[in-house]
């Protein structure tokens, strides 16, 4: 044993350590009060890719946590509930009705968690009696915008901006800018489980998503047990790699007896760890 192989054994191990440390995804947080960050979700920069699935990144921007759709842009991430799947978001420019009118949630894994309708946005010219509500975010001195059921006959002065399905239950609220958007998101059957007991899930390495348009054909793995044992065996290695390099500093006589005596040291610590 020359200490050449000493120094190739312990930056391996320091290597391995720290792949096991990144492997046990740490749930993270954009500030106090903000939603924790786990699987299926990933904080994009912060976690590895494994700690998240696609589709489910987020970022912080000032302590807050926000979600981008490509058809829409950024929204805030007022919580996640992962035991029933709702994702809470709010507008950052606080008109939700630009949000419905032009987020798009097809090819994304995301629904409305409310049921959805048919609703049409219209443009007129002139002011509707107050029986219609007026989506005033959208509307100006001379363009009031309106939302109403899709099969109204449509008043003279009004055209049709589009029909979008929006969250039916959100219709009483629809002058509340603040009541915000639910989006519930679609697992695969097997992840499930491990998401709703806040297990530590993954997606499994190598596995190639050849098939997406059978939904997510991604795997996890809960990886705590295994990765925490495969850590301890490593700093055990790594002690007594240190304890030989000590040694050998002393004295560079190293014969077999030495050696064995550090394997058999390996599986006391590691023993001893398992014990704890
Ligand atoms: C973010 O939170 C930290 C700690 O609570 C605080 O010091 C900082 O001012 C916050 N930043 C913003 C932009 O709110
Ligand atoms: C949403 O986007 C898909 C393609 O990405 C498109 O086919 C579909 O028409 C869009 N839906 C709406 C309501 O715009
Ligand atoms: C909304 O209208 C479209 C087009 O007519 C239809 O395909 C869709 O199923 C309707 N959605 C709801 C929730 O009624
Ligand atoms: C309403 O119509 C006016 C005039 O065509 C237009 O400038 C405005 O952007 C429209 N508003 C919406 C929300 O479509």
């Amino acid at each position: 044993m020359d200490s050449a192989f000493l120094f190739i054994l312990f930056f391996s191990s320091m290597f391995l350590s720290i792949q096991a440390f990144q492997a046990n995804c740490l749930i993270l947080k954009c500030g106090d009060g903000a939603p924790d960050i786990r699987f299926p979700f990933r904080l994009s920069g912060r976690q590895p890719h494994h700690c998240g699935r696609p589709a489910f990144e987020l970022s912080c921007k000032d302590n807050t946590t926000m979600i981008r759709f490509p058809s829409y842009g950024e929204l805030v991430v007022k919580s996640i509930s992962y035991d029933v799947r709702k994702l809470h978001l709010l507008d950052p420019k606080n008109c939700v009705h630009q949000v419905f009118l032009n987020l798009n949630l097809s090819h994304t894994p995301f629904r409305y968690y409310y049921v959805i309708k048919n609703y049409t946005y219209l443009n007129c010219s002139t002011r509707l009696p107050p029986s219609f509500s007026e989506v005033t975010c959208l509307s100006d001195s001379r363009h009031h915008v309106y939302t109403v059921e899709s099969s109204l006959v449509l008043p003279e002065s009004c055209r049709p901006v589009k029909t979008v399905a929006i969250p039916f239950s959100y219709s009483p609220y629809l002058a509340d800018n603040s009541f915000g958007l639910g989006l519930t998101w679609s697992s695969p059957g097997s992840d499930e489980d491990c998401e709703a007991k806040g297990g530590q899930c993954k997606l499994q390495t190598g596995y190639s998503t050849t098939k997406p348009e059978k939904g997510f054909p991604i795997k996890y793995l809960n990886l705590g047990d295994i990765s925490s044992k495969f850590l301890m065996v490593l700093l055990c290695i790594l002690a007594v790699v240190l304890l030989i390099s000590i040694k050998m500093y002393h004295s560079k006589k190293v014969d077999m007896q030495l050696e064995n005596e550090n394997l058999l040291e390996v599986l006391r610590c590691y023993k001893a760890q398992e014990n704890m």
